[in-house]
């Protein structure tokens, strides 16, 4: 099936111009360009008109009501840094506008496979002129300063004149609302002019930022395929091109427009680069920007390979969901991947753990190269995470910040901020996940066990012993509907694992100075004593100390309209209940699974079913895993259809502020770590497909030791095929055998 995802005619109404912009949003990890209306909306129709660099920001106050010591005061914001996008048709001065006049084509198009966006729409003007006008717009994966737009219009019943008015602007602004707390809720202006300029061949503009000291520049160039005349206006930090030329009744005229972004974060000298960068593309074929866009998509899903067959729109949606991970994830040590990608301004920008715990796994899995990048992302920001635990009044260690992107802690909440001390294990369980499943021990010496002892420092400077057993406390899980507990079951599983591995990496690499015997000898003993909460009458792991002793909250009574609870409830009044956000016992027994016995999994499974909302993204695809282990396929299959359209059908209305990429990441996991009971463990690699009764069948790659392995699953059974490297051993349905060629089970 072809990687194309097609709608036809696209509703102009409401919200979903903005759900549209995030959908079919550019993007390649370094630039990100909201897909809006070229020519703009009226008024009274909202618009979120965004381009982002990843990684670059700006600091803003964060206003604390009262001023607790150590609350965070300044926190960073991604950028709307220019708009190139925008570009006005008239003709014989009525202005194209799809609000007037009639709409008859209105189709949007992703190709997958070759990169770029399209936008048709045929429309006749209320005086009775019909065009057709179809723009297609690339972020290169090849050039990632490069925005193309190439922006084809079509007289259909007229000959006449046309005039394109192509802006360049640099006067733009971040969106707020003040009503939702998923996004900035005040207007700040966070970006001064520093230099403005235009000639036939280009305009430049130079922007800063008021606080952070940083620079940006984008340049802009236009070609066009008719005779034409150009004036120019400049104004403001903004420039505009007049582009005039006459067509005839079905010719076609093409503009294409090139962008460039660049940045002092990555190159002081980012006007020049821009210059430079901009004059060298232009000299290059435009077909050939798009042919090696093609190239490199096609070794993208070469690696990254997933079908699933007999459902096409299911197909459709992992495929996007892939797609978007990585037209998000950050492509150098500067940036990482944010919660929103580069589509939108939800969470401001932030990088959160779910980076760790839902993206690297996908990327572990067909690119391990772009997991460790995001690791060395962590490390360049390790001295940050010490300033972190020094402000929170730790001895020793580092404490990375629940959400940030230059490494500052940005949290303004902290009970659901802060507090989730596990990003800590999270880091460490990424690292140790890359070790299991490439064996680069050399990666952990470089960079992985700086990141691990100072985290493992931190757990002993904030656990506590007590009664024989290290226990962890005053920290809150992935729950957010359950804050500032003790012993976080999720917490303190992670806190063994991550403080066990830190002394057998120690070991493995031969006892290096990267800490004192004594200290080593004390992480193996809390990972040896960490104290794990279980409960004997219900057989399960509770969340946490008092979680059991809480209300239990009725999900099958809470009327519909009431969620998600967060915008519905005070946080004290979810506090003092048993109802969870998103998966937490739930994650830990997937991550951990040899941690409990199936028995004690299967309840807590059920347990926490009947009180977990869903309101986080991060939810149902952790459901689907662990529905999938537990051979609960009815259920596997309606978490993993949750999770796989949450975005393309915005089920969670929220798409507007941009995709969940986490959640991506999460309906990729819930087929392949899910269907396919994929595991990666120190034993080795672990396989045990299973197939939804809706489906014919499904195919993915892995990548596992600089193997490549492809799993073939039908009706008739499954097939394993080393498709690049040597022999290796694997454990198929718990039994160990040696892959060679290609081996198959009915
Ligand atoms: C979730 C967090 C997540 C964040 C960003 C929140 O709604 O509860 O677990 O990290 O969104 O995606």
């Amino acid at each position: 099936m072809k990687k194309i995802y097609q709608v036809d005619n696209v509703p102009i109404s409401g919200e979903e111009i903005l759900v549209q912009e995030s959908i079919f949003h550019n993007a390649n990890g370094y630039i990100g360009v909201r897909n809006c209306l070229e020519e703009g909306v009226p008024e009274e129709v909202r618009s979120v008109r965004g381009s982002y660099i990843n990684g670059f920001y700006d600091f803003s106050a964060m206003n604390q009501a009262e001023k607790l010591y150590g609350l965070v005061e300044e926190k960073q914001t991604i950028l709307n840094v220019a708009d190139t996008q925008t570009i006005r048709l008239y003709l014989d001065g009525e202005e194209f506008s799809v609000f007037e006049g009639t709409l008859e084509k209105n189709r949007r198009t992703l190709n997958m496979e070759e990169g770029w966006t399209e936008r048709t729409v045929v429309w006749t003007s209320p005086k009775g002129k019909k065009l057709e006008i179809c723009c297609r717009r690339m972020t290169s994966f090849v050039r990632l300063p490069l925005f193309l737009m190439r922006y084809c219009v079509k007289p259909l019943n007229f000959s006449g004149a046309v005039m394109l008015e192509s802006l360049h602007s640099g006067d733009v602004e971040n969106y707020y609302n003040p009503e939702d707390p998923r996004v900035a809720g005040e207007r700040r202006n966070y970006l001064e002019p520093v230099y403005r300029f235009a000639d036939a061949e280009m305009s430049l503009l130079e922007t800063q930022t008021v606080k952070s000291g940083l620079r940006m520049c984008t340049a802009v160039h236009h070609r066009v395929s008719v005779p034409y005349k150009m004036q120019t206006e400049e104004k403001g930090h903004g420039v505009t091109r007049k582009i005039s030329f006459d067509l005839q009744q079905g010719q076609e005229a093409v503009l294409y427009k090139y962008t460039v972004f660049t940045d002092s974060i990555r190159n002081g000298r980012c006007r020049e680069e821009a210059v430079d960068c901009l004059r060298e593309l232009t000299q290059l074929p435009v077909e050939m920007l798009y042919k090696e866009q093609k190239e490199y998509l096609d070794s993208y899903w070469e690696k990254a390979l997933l079908e699933i067959l007999g459902d096409d729109e299911q197909n459709r949606a992992v495929c996007y969901n892939m797609y978007e991970l990585l037209q998000s994830v950050g492509k150098d040590e500067h940036c990482n991947i944010a919660a929103k990608g580069l589509s939108g301004e939800g969470y401001e920008g932030h990088y959160f753990w779910d980076t760790e715990m839902y993206i690297e796994p996908y990327f572990l899995l067909t690119d391990p190269d772009m997991a460790k990048s995001l690791i060395s992302y962590r490390h360049s920001t390790l001295e940050q995470a010490k300033e972190n635990a020094v402000l929170l009044g730790h001895k020793k260690g580092a404490l990375y910040p629940w959400r940030t992107i230059m490494g500052r802690e940005c949290s303004g909440y902290f009970p659901s901020g802060s507090a989730a001390y596990h990003i800590n294990g999270d880091i460490a369980y990424s690292i140790i996940a890359y070790y299991l499943a490439t064996k680069d021990l050399e990666f952990i010496r470089e960079k992985g066990m700086e990141i691990l002892v100072e985290t493992a420092r931190l757990w002993m400077d904030m656990g506590a012993w007590h009664e024989g057993s290290f226990r962890i406390n005053e920290v809150t899980g992935p729950d957010e509907y359950t804050c500032m507990v003790n012993n976080n079951y999720y917490t303190n599983v992670l806190a063994k694992h991550h403080l066990y591995w830190t002394a057998r990496f120690d070991e493995m690499l031969g006892g290096q100075d990267f800490a004192e015997r004594e200290e080593l000898k004390e992480f193996w003993e809390a990972s040896r004593h960490m104290y794990l909460p279980y409960e004997e009458k219900l057989g399960i792991n509770p969340q946490d100390d008092s979680f059991l002793e809480k209300k239990l909250w009725n999900l099958s009574e809470t009327p519909k309209d009431k969620f998600p609870l967060l915008l519905h409830y005070h946080p004290l009044y979810l506090y003092r209940h048993q109802v969870c956000k998103q998966a937490d016992v739930v994650m830990a027994h997937f991550i951990l699974e040899d941690m409990q016995s199936l028995e004690t999994i299967r309840k807590s499974f059920l347990y926490y079913e009947k009180i977990t909302t869903h309101d986080s993204s991060l939810s149902t695809a952790v459901f689907s895993i662990m529905a999938s282990r537990l051979g609960m396929e009815e259920k596997a299959y309606h978490y993993f259809g949750d999770s796989a359209k949450l975005d393309l059908f915005d089920t969670h209305h929220n798409t507007k502020d941009g995709i969940h990429t986490a959640n991506m990441g999460g309906s990729y996991m819930a087929v392949v770590y899910g269907f396919g009971g994929v595991r990666i463990k120190e034993e080795g690699l672990f396989l045990a497909p299973s197939l939804p009764r809706a489906w014919e069948g499904y195919r993915f790659k892995i990548c596992y030791e600089g193997r490549r392995i492809l799993t073939e699953v039908s009706r008739e059974g499954c097939r394993i095929m080393l498709e690049k490297g040597g022999p290796v051993k694997l454990h198929l349905y718990g039994k160990e055998y040696l892959l060679e060629g290609c081996l198959e089970q009915q």
